[in-house]
């Protein structure tokens, strides 16, 4: 085997020069930290359980004492260990971290906070690709590493150039940053300067939220919610120098864009939570998060539409006032967007190609970011996400804007963002934003994030349609009557609830599933088979019903549901015969259908009605309620982490 493996990409090398290294990538953490004139721990340790959703495997505190000791406490287990073992643990200055690791051990030695020195302590969301040649040049330098993770480097780099020429933290921190290449959001506490916490942000997002006597930082303000409402978002390569009386934020160049003593002069503006906080921590009687979220979709739906409709006419100013303008001159729609959000994305291709003849390309981002697409003069880029955050689709769209500054408005591109966040990444880069209402997503397992994309992508079409008058005032008014009525039939599809619990039953033995769909199903078949192996780890693949025999009807056998969607529309003809096929090689198949189809139940047909009647675009959301909740109990049934499924987090916020 080699010992040296080059990775090649656009804009970097990675070099690992010894294979026998964990490398340990890091992402989708959480960084809470504070400075207050009160004791900060129990803080800390509200603010981590505030991002338990985003799934971790191991968390840590640091809090430096009266005493001026640095103590740190980690835990492989969950937040509520850390409580514990924090008992009797104060300070007014320190940090906290939940972990995620995708290579590398889930190990207490890696687990966040590091510290070095017993002086300097660290937490760090993202990845720093060059931590090979950095840690063999902290090595030299008599560093000693009790970790094997990424992060480390950075504080054992601080510390080194701290003590070689007597440094401030300050100036510690913004001589290491420019050897650092990757992605970070981090905070860094100095046991010697108890009064001062120093952060960054180089893509992974970090947020301030300022209070009386105290400050804090946080990779989500909604962490922090409780204790303060009013947060400023730090851009990209600032750093922020946090004290209990100060917060000031400085640009790469050193020059200050936000001063909580001086905000009129601020470049950056104080923005204060909209977000409802209440039902965050309280799974509303419901056992798991994941349950609360898809009973929720009737009123998230009915609110994603309002506000969007008057007189049975659609505003198209609901994507913003210059929607109208833009969307008269586009001639494609390019998607961007990722896992359950990408499938969405999937969904509105077949409406926009179908009902209105606008061109839709559809592509994950993190392909789209690493090829060198070849992008017509007028498009619309749409990137669809749920957090606003993902690392991916921001890369993307990164990508775009530059390919759009160069072509210097030759190009007619704008870029549309339709996200469950209103101060996020996402939507920061977007000339026209369209917000669904979902409400707060606690679930890693998407789900009414989802069905209010396929509305807010819905009324995108019918607004595309109206912009380039490509679609009459009474198909329009046809569409939007239509839309009103979503949030009831999802309600009676939700009511089959006890005949998905038996169908559950049956599924939650098996070792693996097949999903089929045809047209705008495909893509729900896609969402289904995600949803059941995220939360039940049971295998699942979906298929265009019509490409069975091209190779997956080979895996048809007694052992393998099938599970097919199968609405009253244009190709049920054909998926009768697909269902023949899978029927005719002793496959077990479970159809969800809407009466109308009228699909015949045998011994090995077994029929759930889901609705009646579905229309165009209320049929992919109709189909996929039956599909989250099969998923949701098959997963009750076999006792898996519903809520934070193992490997997985809520925010992708790193690549
Ligand atoms: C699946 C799921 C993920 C996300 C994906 C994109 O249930 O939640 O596949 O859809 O990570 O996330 P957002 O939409 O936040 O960009």
């Amino acid at each position: 085997m080699p010992k040296e493996l080059l990775l090649k990409n656009k804009s970097f090398y990675v070099i690992l020069t010894n294979l026998t290294v964990i490398l340990t990538v890091i992402f989708m953490c959480g960084i809470v930290g504070a400075v207050s004139e009160r004791n900060i721990t129990p803080i800390l340790l509200a603010g981590l359980t505030r991002l338990e959703y985003r799934g971790y495997d191991s968390a840590g505190v640091a809090v430096i004492n009266k005493e001026q000791n640095l103590e740190c406490v980690k835990t492989l287990n969950k937040v509520k260990d850390l409580n514990e073992k924090v008992t009797g643990i104060e300070g007014n200055l320190g940090i906290a971290h939940t972990r995620w690791a995708t290579h590398g051990l889930p190990v207490e030695s890696n687990a966040h906070p590091h510290i070095v020195n017993n002086r300097l302590a660290l937490v760090h969301n993202g990845i720093v690709e060059n931590y090979s040649e950095l840690k063999q040049f902290c090595i030299n330098q008599g560093a000693i590493f009790s970790s094997d993770t990424d992060t480390e480097v950075i504080v054992q780099l601080i510390n080194i150039t701290m003590q070689k020429d007597n440094l401030t933290l300050y100036d510690a921190v913004r001589q290491t940053l420019p050897k650092l290449k990757g992605a970070y959001g981090m905070a860094v506490i100095d046991a010697e300067n108890p009064d001062e916490m120093i952060a960054v942000r180089q893509g992974s997002p970090l947020t301030i939220s300022l209070g009386f006597g105290e400050n804090f930082i946080s990779s989500d303000p909604m962490a922090l919610l409780f204790i303060s409402q009013q947060y400023v978002v730090l851009e990209e390569n600032d750093l922020a120098i946090l004290r209990k009386d100060s917060v000031v934020i400085e640009n790469s160049k050193g020059k200050v864009v936000f001063d909580s003593n001086d905000t009129q002069k601020s470049k950056y503006k104080i923005i204060t939570s909209t977000q409802d906080d209440a039902g965050v921590t309280s799974k509303g009687g419901y056992r798991h998060f994941m349950h609360k979220e898809i009973h929720e979709q009737p009123k998230a739906i009915a609110e994603t539409l309002e506000g969007c409709i008057s007189d049975n006419r659609l505003l198209v100013e609901c994507f913003g006032q210059e929607a109208a303008f833009i969307f008269s001159k586009i001639k494609r729609v390019q998607i961007i967007a990722c896992g359950t959000s990408y499938h969405s994305g999937m969904v509105f291709r077949y409406w926009c190609e179908d009902i209105i003849g606008i061109p839709v390309d559809v592509e994950v981002a993190s392909e789209f970011r690493y090829r060198n697409p070849a992008i017509e003069k007028d498009v619309l880029f749409v990137a669809i996400s749920q957090s606003g955050e993902t690392a991916d689709t921001a890369e993307a769209l990164k990508i775009v804007e530059k390919l759009k500054k160069q072509a210097e408005g030759k190009n007619h591109w704008s870029i549309l963002t339709i996200s469950n966040k209103a101060e996020s990444t996402l939507v920061r880069y977007a000339d026209l934003v369209f917000l669904t209402r979902a409400g707060f997503e606690v679930g890693v397992a998407s789900t009414k994030a989802f069905t209010t994309q396929l509305v807010a992508l819905s009324l995108l079409m019918i607004a595309l349609g109206k912009s380039q008058k490509r679609l009459s005032e009474t198909v329009e008014k046809r569409m939007i009557q239509g839309l009103r009525k979503v949030p009831k039939l999802v309600q009676s599809a939700l009511d089959q609830e006890e005949q998905i619990i038996e169908l559950s039953n049956i599924i939650a033995n098996s070792q693996s599933a097949l999903f089929l769909g045809r047209g705008t199903m495909y893509p729900i078949a896609l969402e289904g088979a995600l949803k059941l192996k995220e939360i039940s780890y049971i295998h699942a693949e979906a298929f265009p019903a019509g490409e069975l025999k091209h190779g997956p009807l080979a895996l048809v056998d007694e052992e393998t549901p099938v599970i097919v969607i199968a609405p009253n529309n244009d190709l049920l003809i054909k998926l009768k015969s697909n269902l023949e096929e899978v029927s005719s090689r002793g496959g077990k198949i479970y159809a969800f259908e809407d009466k109308n189809s009228k699909l015949t139940r045998t011994k090995s047909v077994n029929v759930i009605s889901v609705a009646e009647n579905v229309g165009r675009i209320s049929c992919p959301l109709l189909f996929t309620i039956p599909l989250q909740l099969l998923s949701y109990h098959v997963a009750r049934i076999k006792g898996t982490d519903i809520d934070q499924p193992r490997n997985l987090a809520k925010s992708v916020t790193v690549e």
